[in-house]
């Protein structure tokens, strides 16, 4: 029995979706505990692109069971959505797709609340998806959220709606009611949904229970990364949720030592989407390269990706806080042209060199990164499916990261189809 977690170690948009599509091979359950519809894991599959929001990526596999945990947010209407494209892609989704009776669901009220907040221009403009999540996971810790299990109980729905679109409808002195946010019309919506979300339901943390102890292999696929983690990242630049290792326990209800190996999935540079600190970003040519080449325009929003150098400090911390045993390095190919490569191993703040990014996370604006530069190999790694017939320099530049990371590399990327892979090392046991 080997259950993996598969956790972002940046800004999100590492290439989980990529490497998942891998390694659920191996697995019997894909299982998503944190965020929702913010996410775009994109899987590039025989020329198809499937660009996955809510729905786990494990479903490309046709007999795997896929859970959307109590952690993660549903917006309903987007969900069916999603199911609908995934089945147009020739992909079965019947029967394979369940969702904790305990989720939260994304309401159409949060979607107005965080276009409200997000044009306050305060300077702390976070730039988010814009997919209502911040308000939803707000109002699920302030108790007042609708999770999906009231969907059982119509009278119960209409009771927890008039309860949290009352509240936000007079405190914003009806703004709700006037742009036509009603509870009569959340109702009617969600009931809408009602037949199809009701067979899907489950106990997320009994049917996990039940899986394991029938000696069935778990994936647990993160979404978005370390630095935009709700306690561990860059606050307030970061999402509302824990996308950390510790979010698999709260948003899946299953025991901590459920997890055999954590697999830090690291693009071979850095990109951040949204506002917030970025110490390593390159706003000059070398981002641009990056930008063009590794085609860094978001999955969920189309916005272009700011761009920059590895950066071991953070990595480090992503190391620690989620106790990550193995590395899956993507877009290496993305640097084939470069002369040279600077990777950040240390910063400066203070007049002090650092190993660990400073206590308060804000001061990431402040801090100067300190780099060792590589040689580039300046030939195409393009395709490439044998680590022996990677570029001696691109070997040196992985070898280089995951020593000074200690951590095992389990596989290089090098492109974006499922079998643009090199499968480096073995996992916990498991046939890769
Ligand atoms: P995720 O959110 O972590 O799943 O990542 P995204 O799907 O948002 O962004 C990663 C992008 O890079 C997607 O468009 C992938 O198809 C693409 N990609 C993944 N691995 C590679 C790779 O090794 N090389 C290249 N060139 N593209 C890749
Ligand atoms: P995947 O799973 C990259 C960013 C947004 C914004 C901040 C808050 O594809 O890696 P939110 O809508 O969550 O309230 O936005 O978080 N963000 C992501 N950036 N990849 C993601 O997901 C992201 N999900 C949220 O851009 O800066
Ligand atoms: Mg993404």
């Amino acid at each position: 029995m080997a259950n993996r977690l598969v956790v972002g170690t940046q800004w999100g948009d590492e290439g989980k979706g990529k490497i998942v599509d891998i390694l659920r091979r191996d697995a019997d359950w894909v299982v998503r505990f944190s965020g929702g519809a913010n996410a775009g894991h994109t899987v590039k599959v025989d020329g198809q692109v499937f660009a996955m929001h809510l729905v786990p990526t494990g479903i490309l596999g046709a007999q795997t069971q896929c859970l959307l945990g109590n952690g993660v947010v549903v917006d309903l209407p987007r969900l069916f959505d999603e199911i609908t494209q995934i089945e147009a892609g020739g992909i079965d989704t019947s029967g394979r797709l369940h969702m904790a009776a305990a989720a939260h669901l994304v309401l159409p009220h949060h979607k107005l609340l965080e276009a409200h907040s997000e044009n306050l221009q305060n300077g702390e403009k976070i730039g988010t998806t814009m997919r209502g999540i911040g308000p939803a996971y707000a109002d699920k810790t302030a108790r007042r959220g609708v999770r999906a299990a009231d969907l059982l109980d119509p009278d119960r729905l209409r009771h927890r709606l008039e309860y949290v679109i009352g509240y936000w409808d007079s405190l914003s002195h009806g703004q709700l009611s006037t742009l036509g946010c009603t509870v009569d019309s959340t109702f009617d919506e969600l009931m809408q949904y009602r037949d199809r979300v009701v067979p899907m339901l489950v106990d997320a943390s009994l049917i996990m229970r039940q899986a394991m102890q029938s000696n069935k292999r778990i994936l647990f696929e993160g979404a978005q990364g370390m630095l935009l983690d709700i306690d561990f990242g860059t606050y307030p630049f970061v999402t509302s949720s824990n996308t950390t290792a510790g979010g698999v326990f709260t948003g899946l209800g299953v025991p901590p030592r459920s997890i055999d190996e954590v697999v830090g999935i690291v693009k071979a540079y850095t990109t951040r989407v949204g506002n917030g600190p970025f110490p390593t970003e390159d706003t000059d040519t070398f981002g641009d390269h990056l930008r063009e080449h590794g085609n860094e325009f978001g999955t969920t929003t189309g916005r272009p990706r700011r761009c920059g150098w590895l950066d071991l400090v953070a990595l480090r911390y992503a190391v620690r806080v989620n106790g990550i045993t193995h590395i899956a390095v993507t877009k290496l190919d993305v640097l084939d042209e470069l002369d040279e490569i600077p990777i950040c191993v240390r910063y400066h703040l203070d007049g002090q060199e650092m190993d660990d990014p400073p206590m308060d996370l804000a001061r990431l604006d402040d801090v100067e990164p300190i780099y060792r530069t590589l040689p580039g190999w300046k030939s195409s790694t393009v395709g490439v499916t044998e680590y022996d017939d990677l570029p001696e320099n691109a070997r040196a530049y992985l070898t280089f990261m995951s020593d000074t990371l200690g951590v095992k590399l389990l596989i290089v990327s090098t492109g974006p189809g499922r079998e643009e892979t090199i499968m480096v090392g073995q996992g916990a046991g498991v046939v890769v």
